[in-house]
């Protein structure tokens, strides 16, 4: 398995790091059978596998179970959990005890925390004790209420020079790395030249150490709606519709099950029935 260390090799080296979101045993392991660099266990499963319109809704419970199925589907990648919201913003000490929980119970080998300012501090604190913090910046999903929908974050030189004054305190606080998420590529290709640790982008251009993508938006899984800054690398609905439609013409017309699919018993047992 790959290390926090080997992360900072590969930036150094401009070896691109890939991460993907994964949320059950099956996605973990096709994941780790690629093998991708990380999987990260996005709160994001809030949307795309639990059905909520925002990923506020998601609880420490909700990530726990995933990432243990992610863990078993994935026992030899580097996994990252996603503290979710509100989970992380009380007393530090509560932070640490519900971040030790996420860690002995789900295996992680990091977690991943949105924000800077007093979330830098629970980042410091997180990693004082051990457990490695991703940072995520930029357009942060968890403040979605706050800031009025998705929007691209960093635009103007103002937010670009709060956003890079963030990312060094999250540095600074000890992150492993840090996510940017919907912000000019430009702003990615400067805070990836200013930070030693690797940044991993997602609508952040091409200029981040490396990308990280949604399992379902990738492979078009699903009915949600795709953010612009996605490619679809396969598509997995419309296998899983024709699935599912054939199954149910085929049960509808007869066609299945036939014998063939069937179980049989020996004549003399029948007989012994039904004379
Ligand atoms: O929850 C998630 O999938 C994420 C990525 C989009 C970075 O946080
Ligand atoms: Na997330």
């Amino acid at each position: 398995m790959k290390s926090t260390n080997d992360f900072l090799k590969m930036k150094s080296q401009g070896e691109k790091i890939v991460m993907i979101t994964a949320y059950d045993y099956p996605s973990a392991k096709f994941s780790e059978e690629a093998e991708v660099d990380m999987i990260l266990v996005g709160d994001s499963l809030g949307m795309v596998v639990l059905g909520y319109d925002s990923t506020i809704p998601v609880t420490v419970e909700d990530m726990i179970h995933h990432a243990k199925a992610v863990r078993r589907g994935a026992p030899n990648t580097f996994v990252v959990v996603d503290m979710p919201f509100g989970s992380y913003h009380g007393d530090v000490n509560e932070t640490l005890k519900t971040a030790v929980r996420m860690m002995q119970e789900t295996g992680a080998d990091a977690l991943k925390l949105e924000g800077a300012g007093d979330v830098a501090k629970a980042i410091g604190k997180l990693t004082s004790v051990g457990i490695p913090v991703v940072a995520h910046l930029g357009l942060q999903p968890q403040l979605v209420g706050v800031l009025g929908g998705y929007k691209v974050q960093g635009k103007s030189a103002e937010q670009a020079l709060k956003l890079m004054k963030e990312a060094k305190e999250c540095e600074a606080a000890g992150a492993c790395a840090v996510v940017l998420e919907c912000i000019p590529y430009q702003l990615t290709e400067e805070v990836s030249k200013e930070l030693s640790i690797p940044t991993i982008g997602i609508g952040a251009g091409p200029t981040a150490d490396g990308q990280v993508l949604v399992h379902h938006d990738l492979l078009r899984y699903g009915k949600h709606h795709i953010p612009k800054f996605v490619e679809s690398f396969a598509f997995v609905g419309d296998e899983v519709e024709k699935g599912i439609k054939g199954y149910k013409k085929a049960v509808k017309e007869g066609s299945f099950p036939t014998v063939a699919h069937s179980f049989t018993m020996k004549e003399e047992e029948l007989s012994q029935i039904y004379g």
